[in-house]
């Protein structure tokens, strides 16, 4: 897999094992290259590296942050100094060892998120301060469990000092390391990762946050591939609720997207209404199971009221901290690219 993804986050439906299958029905191979549903930045991050100017899009604050420490970054790297200022005692009111400790953090983790996130917010460099709050994202989800808010009994126990459970096997023992150690072991580590994915393209890479529909009022560009919430599935809202609470510093009403629901036909007729001034579309949707969602054939039919188009169905299989643990067999993972 390309080196770099591991400067990005594990994000829930993220498509760095995809991206070949993106990428292939492609017509231009310059240009600019729009990612509409940014999410963990696997895409975005791909088409940096093969040149394109990339303009990318996401609702979401956590995103943003991804994107403009990874995607618009083309030269700023992360020192050892940077990570010390996490620890600078910085005023703070205790939101997040309030909320969410002892269930999905341990106190010392609570303590230390709290100050970085006050420290992070302060830092006057701008891709400074994105940085550093890309790194309290990759640190926060490589110490949770398959990267989700859930599975709250290992940190109830770390908390109460004991230990036998939450080190049970060598999948679990990692992550939960992490919430009784140093964090600077796991800063550093993740410092270089991040660093490794910091690269110049010689374009203007740009990073918006805005609503799908605003957004491609505005935008132009060759190509633009829409990779929005599965209907059926996981709210991202729901999914990483707790790590926007956190980032906003105040708990949000997490209200999940209209493209999550059951019936989200209206939603992505509309998309392909407001894309008709880019030349091509590539999009991505799955189905968890045969019932849920929108079926290939379904969508294909949508997209191809306005142009020619082809279906490919994907042979994917989620790592685990997408699926969490769920079974895979039912899923169906597939890519509509227009000719
Ligand atoms: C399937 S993920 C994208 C994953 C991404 N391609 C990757 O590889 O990591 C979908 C993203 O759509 C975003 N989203 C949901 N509703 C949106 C909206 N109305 N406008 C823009 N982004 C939205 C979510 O925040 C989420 O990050």
């Amino acid at each position: 897999m390309f080196s770099k993804f591991q400067s990005l986050p594990s994000y829930f439906g993220g498509k760095r094992k995809l991206v070949k299958y993106i990428f292939k029905p492609i017509k231009k191979t310059e240009g600019v290259f729009i990612d509409a549903f940014l999410g963990g930045g696997s895409v975005s991050l791909y088409a940096k590296a093969k040149g394109y100017k990339v303009i990318s899009n996401d609702i979401a604050l956590r995103s943003l942050i991804i994107g403009k420490a990874i995607i618009a970054n083309n030269s700023v790297k992360l020192e050892t100094e940077d990570l010390a200022r996490l620890f600078i005692e910085t005023k703070h009111d205790g939101f997040i060892k309030k909320n969410y400790c002892p269930k999905v953090f341990t106190s010392k983790i609570a303590d230390f998120l709290d100050n970085a996130v006050a420290a992070a917010r302060q830092v006057e460099n701008e891709t400074k301060r994105y940085l550093l709050l890309h790194l309290i994202i990759k640190f926060i989800l490589s110490c949770r469990q398959f990267g989700k808010f859930t599975h709250t009994r290992d940190t109830l126990d770390l908390e109460a000092r004991k230990f036998e459970w939450p080190l049970r096997s060598k999948s679990h023992a990692p992550k939960n390391l992490r919430m009784i150690q140093n964090p600077m072991l796991t800063l550093e580590k993740l410092k270089d990762e991040v660093n490794h994915g910091i690269f110049d393209n010689h374009q203007d890479n740009e990073i918006h946050q805005k609503d799908v529909f605003d957004f491609l009022k505005t935008v132009q560009g060759d190509v633009v591939y829409f990779d929005p919430p599965y209907p059926g599935s996981s709210a991202y809202e729901v999914e990483y609720g707790i790590l926007d609470n956190l980032l906003a510093g105040k708990k949000l009403d997490n209200k999940p997207s209209p493209f999550s629901n059951k019936d989200a036909d209206e939603f992505l007729e509309r998309l392909f209404a407001s894309a008709v001034h880019i030349p091509q579309w590539v999009i991505s949707l799955g189905q968890n199971k045969e019932d849920i969602g929108v079926k290939p054939e379904k969508l294909l039919a949508m997209v191809q009221k306005h142009r020619k188009a082809e279906v490919q169905i994907l042979d994917h299989k989620w790592s685990v901290s997408n699926a969490g643990g769920r079974g895979q067999s039912d899923n169906i993972e597939y890519l509509i690219a227009t000719l």
